[in-house]
């Protein structure tokens, strides 16, 4: 197994009781780092925490919905008393509320824009208060392929992906001098129960044969490793920046006509 040479850092991932964020505080229990789970699914939070203890590792979690802002301070502090100084922060918590622009009404636009935007500036603001005065530390928030381009039904997503773009880029520049990285990572199309409760599985399979240059979705996995690596000494100058873990799906206009014949014979 890779060592991404974290051993014994503490790491808090807000959303981690499922999907990508999941399997990121999995991957980081592997590599011997202590771990903090923030979630609003009580259940998954619980069944979550009690799968990574298992083996001993250092877990602790506090069931929250990441829009209270004043429950964010409480719950940061608490976990730097259940786990020391905290090391890594990921935000993976995050809604979508497929709806058509003209019938997208007041409240999805919130919901959608307080949990993943406005959330991911508060998580972020919290934990670099603390992180400012040790010198150190690494911030990640989970955007999308849809911080880079358009997505129909999710006008109120796409908003929000784009803004975290811009929210990370603008805390690299002011927490950088202090050591602090701030970074998003773009998934791509991920197999999570997210992608499954939206789109309807015949549909996922036609986007994958038609579109992702790798011919396959990511998996949960394949984004946790890119985080741990944003976590990592191995990231040491990286900040500001956006980390698309797509399978090549953004690299191309053309990538849609995967295997289809361009007038030259060659199946591309
Ligand atoms: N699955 C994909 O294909 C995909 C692609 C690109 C980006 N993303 C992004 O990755 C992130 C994680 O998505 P996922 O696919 O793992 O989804 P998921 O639904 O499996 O996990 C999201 C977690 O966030 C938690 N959460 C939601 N609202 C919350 C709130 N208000 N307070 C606290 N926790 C809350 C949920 O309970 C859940 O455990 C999201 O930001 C999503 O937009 C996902």
């Amino acid at each position: 197994m890779l060592d991404y040479g974290l051993k014994g850092a503490a790491i808090i991932i807000a959303g981690g009781a499922s999907g990508i964020g999941r399997a990121i505080a999995g991957l980081a229990v592997q590599q011997g780092c202590k771990v903090g789970l923030i979630d609003v699914n009580a259940a998954n939070l619980k069944t979550a925490l009690a799968e990574l203890a298992t083996g001993g590792a250092t877990v602790a979690g506090h069931c929250l919905d990441v829009r209270d802002e004043a429950a964010i301070c409480d719950v940061i502090a608490l976990f730097e008393t259940e786990l020391g100084p905290i090391d890594g922060f990921v935000n993976s918590a995050g809604i979508s509320r497929p709806r058509p622009a003209v019938d997208l009404t007041a409240d999805d636009w919130a919901a959608v824009m307080d949990v993943n935007l406005a959330a991911s500036f508060f998580l972020s603001r919290e934990i670099g208060r603390r992180m400012i005065p040790r010198g150190k530390g690494s911030i990640i928030i989970i955007s999308s392929i849809d911080g880079f381009g358009g997505h129909a039904a999710r006008t109120h997503y796409t908003a929000s992906k784009y803004g975290i773009l811009g929210l990370v880029k603008s805390l690299a520049i002011e927490w950088g001098r202090f050591g602090i990285r701030v970074n998003a990572l773009c998934p791509g199309i991920v197999d999570t129960p997210l992608l499954r409760g939206n789109i309807a599985a015949d549909h996922i399979e036609k986007v994958m044969e038609d579109r992702i240059p790798m011919a396959r979705l990511s998996t949960a996995s394949d984004q946790a490793k890119a985080a741990l690596f944003l976590l990592s000494d191995a990231a040491g100058y990286v900040t500001g920046t956006s980390l698309l873990v797509d399978g090549g799906l953004t690299a191309g206009y053309l990538t849609h006509l995967n295997g289809a014949d361009w007038g030259n014979g060659a199946p591309v």
